[in-house]
């Protein structure tokens, strides 16, 4: 726990300052409120033990300006002799607590445990808030020889620090191989932090990468820590990193030489250890060629490189899968679902998945809520085919579905339906004996 001392007093300033060193604490002095504030700059504290009525800038004025500039800072106010009222405000205007001099160490100590159990506790529900929200299945389904390589490939690389690039389209599971990564090392305990470099425009990039000091830009009215310092000890993932613009590779670079950073408009450098993992569904080669990429970035980055095969490419992973979305989300739905029929099954298999395992999980998510029986059928499963990949509708197939919607939209006006798809209205006529095409509103 990093604790700042407030008085202008200095006898009174190392009476606590001493107390609390031999305490095991980490102490760092201010004989002023201004001095403290100039600190608080540089440098975050946990807890400010400020005295109040000090010269110049007094210990609310002291507070108010350093909570600006680190909201995450706690305050213990030390009052006079009988000065209540100025301690209920001190109170109103966000301390944890006062203490009437001369301060009863014994006591002083009592709030600091309590201060620090509280910051753990509140420290802890925020990673666990975190991890919530980006996490909820840990499983990892993966029986095809090409994923079972993979993993193991996962596991010995999970220890070292390198450097990591997944390669994969989207859907493809990168930022679950990510997350395996991390849980795999010894950063375990640590967080698993993750930016889209896509997302976001270069300054806000940067200000969510590398933090930001109070005023360094217009609306910066706050410090803010960056996604580099909350992962300190533990991982980062750069998703989409191929859409990183090109001033940012160049800082991006620097950290990767030398694990040193500044927050935006600050001046002190700051040390991480931070293992990074990049993701990408470009060509980065590519890019290289079309100089959107640095080269020297991307070997930085490919130290240790892992290609996410497509879905396509891992066809014996589609049964496990469909197995355990199905019971993801029939258990999530609350719904009684015992299977899914061979015919539903082969239409899957047979289909291309240009969006990977998002798109199958997409697609059981919904036969799971339409599936009306307890057995999931193939009209469950209507597979998006207007992404152009063949296999499921063949071309016969889109023709009949497209004279179709025509002649619904024509109430079978032949004639304008034959217009409208320019044909002659015999060859309508064929194509609609053909595939057996009936107005169904007139029977
Ligand atoms: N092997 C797997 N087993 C179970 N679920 C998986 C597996 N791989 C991916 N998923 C699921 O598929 C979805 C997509 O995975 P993820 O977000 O990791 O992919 P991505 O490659 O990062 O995709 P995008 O490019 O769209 O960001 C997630 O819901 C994830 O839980
Ligand atoms: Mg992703």
């Amino acid at each position: 726990m990093r604790i700042l001392v407030v008085d202008d007093e200095e006898s009174q300033r190392d009476l606590l300052a001493g107390f609390l060193k031999k305490r095991g604490y980490e102490v760092k002095q201010a004989a002023s409120g201004k001095e403290a504030i100039e600190i608080s700059r540089v440098q975050g504290f946990d807890l400010a033990i400020m005295d109040l009525k000090m010269a110049e800038i007094d210990g609310i004025e002291a507070m108010t300006r350093i909570k600006e500039i680190d909201p995450e800072t706690c305050f213990l106010i030390l009052t006079g002799y009988g000065t209540v009222e100025s301690a209920v405000e001190v109170m109103k205007l966000g301390a944890y607590d006062y203490l009437s001099k001369p301060v009863n160490l014994d006591e002083l100590e009592l709030i600091i445990e309590r201060i620090s159990e509280e910051q753990f506790v509140h420290r802890e529900l925020e990673i666990l808030r975190e991890e919530k929200a980006s996490f909820t299945d840990e499983s990892v389904i993966a029986e095809s020889k090409k994923m079972k390589d993979l993993l193991a490939l996962v596991a010995r690389i999970a220890k070292s620090n390198s450097t990591v690039l997944i390669n994969g389209e989207s859907g493809t599971g990168k930022e679950v191989i990510a997350r395996l990564i991390h849980k795999a090392s010894d950063r375990r305990n640590n967080r698993f932090v993750a930016i889209s470099c896509a997302a976001l425009p270069e300054t806000l990039l940067e200000s969510e990468l590398f933090g930001f000091e109070r005023g360094a830009f217009t609306g910066a009215d706050k410090r803010k820590v960056g996604k580099l310092e909350l992962a300190h000890n533990g991982t980062l993932l750069l998703d989409e990193i191929g859409d990183i613009p090109t001033g940012t590779q160049v800082k991006l670079l620097r950290v990767l030489q030398e694990f040193t950073f500044e927050r935006l408009g600050g001046t002190v450098p700051i040390k991480v250890d931070v293992r990074l993992i990049a993701a990408t569904n470009q060509d980065l080669r590519k890019k290289i060629a079309e100089t959107q990429f640095r080269e020297d970035l991307y070997y930085r980055l490919n130290v240790i490189s892992i290609d996410l095969p497509s879905l396509r490419e891992r066809k014996e992973d589609i049964k496990p899968l469909v197995d355990f979305f199905i019971k993801k989300f029939s258990m999530r739905s609350n719904k009684i679902i015992k299977g899914i029929t061979r015919e539903a099954v082969n239409t899957l298999m047979r289909y291309e998945w240009p969006g990977n395992i998002r798109e199958l999980e997409n697609v059981l998510e919904r036969a799971v809520v339409l599936c009306r029986g307890e057995v999931i059928d193939v009209r469950d499963v209507p597979i998006r085919t207007d992404s152009g990949f063949a296999g499921v509708e063949s071309l016969a197939e889109v023709e009949k579905r497209h004279i179709r919607t025509i002649l619904e939209q024509t109430s079978w006006n032949i004639s304008e339906a034959a217009r409208k798809l320019g044909v002659h209205r015999n060859t309508l006529r064929l194509k609609i004996k053909e595939y057996g095409l009936t107005d169904s509103t007139t029977r």
